[in-house]
């Protein structure tokens, strides 16, 4: 039976019934899953079993692993060890071994953001597979930035164009860094547009969010945070929504160029384990130059 597409909301998601992706996917259902990526954004595949192996298998097929820094701690701690793990995955949890957790972004409620916006070449699609989770809580919301662009007022859109915006992430972090307080350059950062041209649908999708965006170049520090604050009326609004609650077995794949993430809260004390692939991606495209060149 060939994949089929179910939308998960009016704004962006779409789940894919019909395959088992431990296996390689047929050449036709291959072309269904990308089709529906790239019309939908978000999509997913419920009750999977992967192993590490077989999850990066599945990756593969929509493109070259995306590079990621391992993070040492200065007593020489390595996150990310184990049965559930190879060395091209990405561990997301909060359990803890002797103390550490094994896995990066741990605990708690993440703000929005587009994975890896803070460098200049920020992987394109995230894999992130879930093998245990808490009772309640510890959603994964997703927010169309095609719809959040195509709702702004012209206002806002005007304010917007030809514009680029500081970003800025430590990973050990669940908020916006305060900058204030720390170096620039003790952080990942670069300068990205706020607006970029989508690679392949060619459509426009804002590139900002609340736990990476800083300054907006060109603005007053209180101009540029008015601004942001206006935005994320528009990125974060409800309508524009999908919120996943997991069970084990889901595995999401995202676009990172066309939809921001966000994570509930969840109860500390109870367990949750992802296993995360990305696939590299290109410089982001300024909506602006791409108009040039379509003109
Ligand atoms: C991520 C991420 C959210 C979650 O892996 O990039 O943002 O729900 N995860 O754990
Ligand atoms: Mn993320």
């Amino acid at each position: 039976m060939p994949a089929t597409v179910h939308p998960l909301s009016p704004a962006i998601g779409a789940e894919i019934r019909g395959l088992d992706i431990s296996r390689p996917l047929t050449a036709q259902d291959l072309a269904v899953v990308r089709q529906a990526w790239l019309d939908h954004c978000v999509l997913l595949f419920r009750g999977q079993s992967l192993d590490p192996d077989q999850q990066r298998a599945f990756v593969l097929q929509f493109g070259p692993l995306g590079g990621r820094k391992k993070r040492i701690e200065p007593d020489g701690y390595k996150r990310e060890t184990g049965p559930d793990y190879n060395s091209d995955a990405m561990l997301v949890s909060n359990i803890r071994e002797g103390g550490k957790p094994i896995g990066v972004l741990p605990d708690g409620e993440m703000w929005f953001h587009h994975d890896m916006s803070y460098s200049p070449t920020p992987n394109r699609a995230s894999f992130l597979y879930s093998i245990e989770v808490p009772s309640h809580g510890g959603d994964t919301m997703f927010s169309s930035m095609y719809a959040a662009y195509d709702n702004l007022p012209a206002r806002l859109k005007a304010r917007v164009e030809g514009r680029t915006v500081l970003q800025a992430f430590d990973e050990l972090q669940d908020r916006r860094i305060d900058l204030t307080a720390r170096a620039l350059d003790s952080v990942p950062h670069c300068f990205q547009p706020m607006v970029l041209k989508h690679p392949e649908t060619h459509k426009r999708a804002i590139y900002v969010s609340r736990l990476m965006s800083h300054h907006v170049e060109g603005l007053s520090p209180r101009e540029s945070e008015d601004l942001l604050e206006e935005l994320f009326a528009y990125t974060e609004d409800p309508a524009i929504r999908y919120t996943h609650v997991w069970k084990p077995g889901d595995l999401l794949m995202w676009d990172n160029l066309c939809s921001t993430h966000a994570r509930t809260d969840f109860p500390k004390e109870e367990r949750r384990l992802m296993r995360r692939y990305t696939i590299a991606g290109e410089p982001v495209i300024p909506a602006w130059d791409a108009q040039t060149a379509a003109e």
